[in-house]
């Protein structure tokens, strides 16, 4: 079913193009230059860590207006917004579900909330953006996604990192064929990180190159299987360090090292193909990519000496290095521009409820695996 794009109409005699300080915030509103449309109606739900940057992107966004940010502690709904603020404050979801006004609804609640939160603003007829993961399992993600679909609203899932300039090239590059065949992918992402309560390393930090990986795979590559390995050395209740291994089509390989114990702080993917590799440092700003004319092949027996085909079975390149220039962008001013344009017009988001779904079914494998001691789990997710 095809989504139902905004069609609210300006009021009559209605003037957009203001920008005012509010509280600390800026609440803008502007024409943006689609004749008959105003901005669309949106509230955030959840004023913890992730909360206040959406408002920030929501409230610096054109396309949106922000009418409330709602929290059960409704103290921290008021200190985001600011004293002076005209943007309204709850900690009562049901308030905001009933604002004929708010057109959208942004979630960034801890995700055993996430089902109930995006269902009820489903059900009120708001499009919904829910943060990373969509949902505590992929049945209730499952279920948001066919009532999005059957109800023609926007579902997107905030995998910020799908949305940066980097893995945009990343999504470029792999789908170009510039890079050959995909041989691995293998990414670190550790740092001395906030134990959680709720969620083991694996849920908290795997989402982010889970949704990298959906986001860059060419198309024709799917993950097959996984294995997970998991260990609490500090007797926090869940695993704080994580290894996974995806089986690829094409006997490609991924791996993700995941680790809240870390002393310093990495964000690395490598990813390896029959051409050309590619490395992402995520910390180094001033060459965030670098591409790699280097590599190993196959060496042909026909065209070595008797000898060194007896002595050989491979052959190295050793090419140049190349960093591709990345424009430096908020990503989730992306994700706010993209949840607009995917609202007006009705098409589906880069990061939809159905990529949410794949991650989702992802994560349950290898928590899956890791409970069986890195049991392979096959998945059920096909692309
Ligand atoms: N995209 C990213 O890179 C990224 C980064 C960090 C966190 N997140 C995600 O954002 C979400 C929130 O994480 P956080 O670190 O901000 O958590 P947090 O605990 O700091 O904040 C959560 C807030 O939600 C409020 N809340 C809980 N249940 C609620 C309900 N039913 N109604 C209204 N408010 C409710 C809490 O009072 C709290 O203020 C999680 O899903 C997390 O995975 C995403």
């Amino acid at each position: 079913m095809s989504m139902r794009p905004l069609m609210r109409m300006r009021p009559a005699g209605a003037t957009y193009g203001y920008a005012v300080r509010i509280g600390g915030i800026v609440e803008s509103s502007q024409d943006n230059g689609q004749a008959g449309a105003q901005p669309i109606g949106v509230a955030v739900v959840g004023a913890g860590y992730w909360g206040p940057l959406l408002v920030r992107n929501f409230a610096g966004c054109p396309e949106f207006r922000l009418r409330w940010v709602c929290d059960l502690a409704k103290s921290r709904a008021e200190a985001v917004v600011g004293a002076y603020s005209t943007i309204e404050t709850t900690s009562d979801l049901s308030a905001v579900l009933a604002d004929p006004q708010v057109d959208a609804v942004a979630i960034a609640t801890p995700a055993a909330t996430h089902f109930n939160l995006a269902s009820m603003s489903l059900q009120a007829g708001k499009h919904v953006l829910v943060e990373k993961p969509l949902a505590a399992t992929h049945a209730e993600g499952s279920e948001l996604v066919d009532r999005a679909e059957q109800s023609g609203l926007v579902l997107m899932c905030d995998h910020t990192f799908c949305h940066t300039p980097a893995v945009k090239k990343i999504r470029e590059i792999l789908h170009s064929g510039e890079l050959g065949d995909l041989h691995f992918f293998d990414s670190v992402r550790i740092n001395l990180g906030l134990v959680q309560r709720d969620i083991d390393v694996l849920w908290d930090l795997a989402p982010h190159d889970l949704s990298i990986l959906d986001s860059i795979l060419p198309p024709g590559i799917e993950p097959l299987a996984v294995t997970a390995h998991g260990a609490d050395p500090i007797g926090a209740g869940h695993a704080c360090v994580a290894f996974m291994t995806i089986e690829l089509t094409g006997h490609a390989i991924a791996h993700l090292h995941m680790n809240w114990l870390s002393p310093t702080k990495v964000r690395t993917t490598l990813i390896g193909g029959s051409k050309k590799a590619l490395l992402w440092d995520d910390l180094n700003p001033i060459q965030r990519l670098t591409l790699f004319d280097r590599g190993v092949d196959l060496a042909d027996p026909e065209d070595m000496p008797e000898q060194a085909r007896r002595d050989a079975f491979v052959s190295y390149r050793t090419g140049n290095a190349f960093s591709p220039a990345l424009p430096e962008r908020e990503a989730l001013r992306g994700v706010v521009e993209e949840f607009a344009a995917c609202i007006r017009t009705g098409r589906a988001p880069l990061t939809d409820g159905r990529a949410g779904l794949r991650v989702l079914d992802i994560l349950e494998a290898a928590s899956r695996s890791m409970s069986f001691h890195g049991a392979t789990v096959g998945l059920r997710s096909s692309r």
